[in-house]
């Protein structure tokens, strides 16, 4: 019995949904990518579909569980569950106009035409607001149809806004936030939630430890307690007391976008010898 995991072939969540798998120690043949590859040690399938593809595929039973993005899920208004949000790919579907254009609300949208991929969730916006807007579809370079004359505006996705800003676009109205999630069949057998949860076990195994670093570093005793206070670690830092009189060994973890500001007040309170190294899973 395998568990069949729908993934985007190639796109924006390939890459970090692979890192993913590969970090759960789900080992999948990268080299000669076919559509269907079975997991070397864990009792996973990989399916390569196109994104647009997945939310169907899961509804449908072709895959047991799909990583795919919310703005595709959401576009789609398939039946199947979302299991886990994956915090990863993160974006926004917003609406964007020329840059030039001196905008003072959603009124502006009455009667322009707006070119975008995801006119599910754009008719759904523009009917709650009470704008009428003609939809105009198109599958690529959503973002080049302003410029030529195709639309007045568009509706897609943004992530670091350099797409708009290199196409003379501003963006002006944010319709949802969307990340990568899990979603799931809704009639999946219990043999099949049971690799599920050992899967999903794993991905939380994984996404625990990312971003943090294990530390360790000597102190003198006096300041154990202002130390252990930037450091709290999973419960509490582990300490040991040094040969060296007056001082101990303190062993934490910490998150690495507080690192530098952390380190320093370390080293104000007097810490040495500070070694930090990488954690590769982190079990609560
Ligand atoms: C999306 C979107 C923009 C770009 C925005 O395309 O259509 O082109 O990302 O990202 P940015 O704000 O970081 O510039 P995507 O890469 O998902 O491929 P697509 O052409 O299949 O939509
Ligand atoms: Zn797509």
């Amino acid at each position: 019995m395998l568990l069949r995991i729908a993934v985007q072939a190639k796109g924006r969540l390939f890459d970090e949904t692979m890192t993913m798998l590969a970090e759960s120690s789900i080992k999948v043949e990268s080299g000669k990518r076919t559509l269907l590859v079975p997991a070397k040690n864990f009792p996973v399938e990989v399916l390569y579909l196109r994104d647009d593809d997945i939310p169907q595929a899961v509804a449908s039973g072709i895959a047991d569980v799909g990583i795919v993005g919310e703005n595709e899920f959401e576009e789609r208004q398939e039946d199947a569950e979302i299991v886990k949000r994956l915090d990863f790919s993160k974006c926004r579907l917003s609406l964007a106009i020329p840059k030039e254009i001196d905008y003072k609300g959603l009124e502006w949208f009455n009667g322009k035409k707006i070119a975008t991929s995801y006119p599910g969730i754009l008719k759904r916006f523009l009917d709650k607001n009470g704008i009428k807007a003609e939809i105009h579809v198109i599958t690529g370079s959503v973002e080049i149809a302003p410029g030529i004359g195709l639309a007045d505006s568009i509706f897609d996705i943004v992530s670091s806004g350099s797409t708009l800003v290199s196409n003379n676009l501003k963006e002006v109205e944010v319709v949802m936030k969307s990340e990568a999630i899990l979603i799931g069949n809704k009639n999946l057998s219990a043999e099949k939630r049971e690799i599920l949860n050992e899967l999903l076990f794993r991905f939380d195994s994984y996404k625990n430890a990312e971003g943090k670093k294990y530390i360790v570093l000597n102190i003198p005793n006096d300041k154990i307690a202002a130390a252990s206070e930037l450091l709290p670690g999973m419960k509490a830092p582990t300490i040991t007391k040094l040969e060296t009189d007056g001082w101990s060994s303190l062993a934490s973890v910490i998150e690495e976008k507080y690192f530098w500001e952390i380190i320093g007040k370390l080293k104000n309170l007097g810490a040495e010898g500070i070694l930090v190294m990488p954690i590769e899973k982190m079990i609560y």
